[in-house]
């Protein structure tokens, strides 16, 4: 079983999704740790509502050692780490023992709308700005930049010509229920392999 850890710093809907297809029997794999880098959220009383546990890392008090506390905390304790709305930059060694096996979930097509600053509402203000007719999301491999690693899966939404940020958020965030859970089922069952940029379906011709 994918032994995994959930990271947030907000409301942990992409969490509860998890959990969700946990207990679905959707996914093969236990949440062994739930870190928020944030005091006060509410994504750590959904992980404590089902006794899983959890980590404050104050990412005011701690700066750049954040890494460096998540990697004390989880070298050896878990297969994968997932962001689930997790706004700290990951960087250090954190990045190299746990290599290609960090993943994130981002509220844009990659490589639209994302990168250094784009977060949250601004992104799906961006997005209606500029008037593309589609978003989406992103589950994508973490590597040293930001939002710059390989692209697992994405989901489309249209965009309507009366959307606010806010209606084009929670449209994409339905996505975002959907793609996290797949990613990681993808990954837990080994069903996909890195090469270079591309993430390709192990087996499969694509
Ligand atoms: C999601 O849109 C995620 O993609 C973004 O922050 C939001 C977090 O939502 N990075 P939640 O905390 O999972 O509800």
């Amino acid at each position: 079983m994918l032994k995994i850890a959930v990271l947030v710093s907000g409301s942990g809907s992409n969490l509860q999704a998890i959990i969700d297809n946990i207990e679905s029997g959707y996914l093969n794999c236990s949440i062994e740790a739930v870190i928020s880098d944030k005091k006060g959220v509410y994504g750590i009383e959904r992980a404590k509502s089902k006794d899983i546990k959890t980590y404050i890392l104050d990412r005011k008090q701690l700066g750049s050692g954040i890494s460096g506390e998540i990697l004390r905390i989880l070298d050896g304790k878990v297969d994968l780490i997932v962001l689930a709305g997790f706004l700290s930059i990951l960087q250090g060694e954190l990045l190299q023992v746990f290599k290609d096996k960090i993943i994130n979930i981002h509220p844009s097509l990659i490589p639209s709308f994302c990168g250094g600053g784009m977060y949250g509402i601004k992104v799906h203000e961006k997005a209606i700005e500029y008037g593309v007719k589609v978003s989406g999301c992103s589950v994508h491999f973490v590597d040293e930049g930001t939002d710059s690693g390989p692209i697992i899966i994405q989901k489309v939404v249209d965009v309507c010509s009366t959307d606010s940020a806010k209606d084009l958020q929670l449209r994409v965030l339905e996505q975002e229920h959907i793609a996290l859970p797949e990613a990681i089922k993808l990954i837990s069952e080994e069903a996909i392999k890195i090469e270079g940029r591309k993430v390709l379906a192990i087996g499969k011709v694509e």
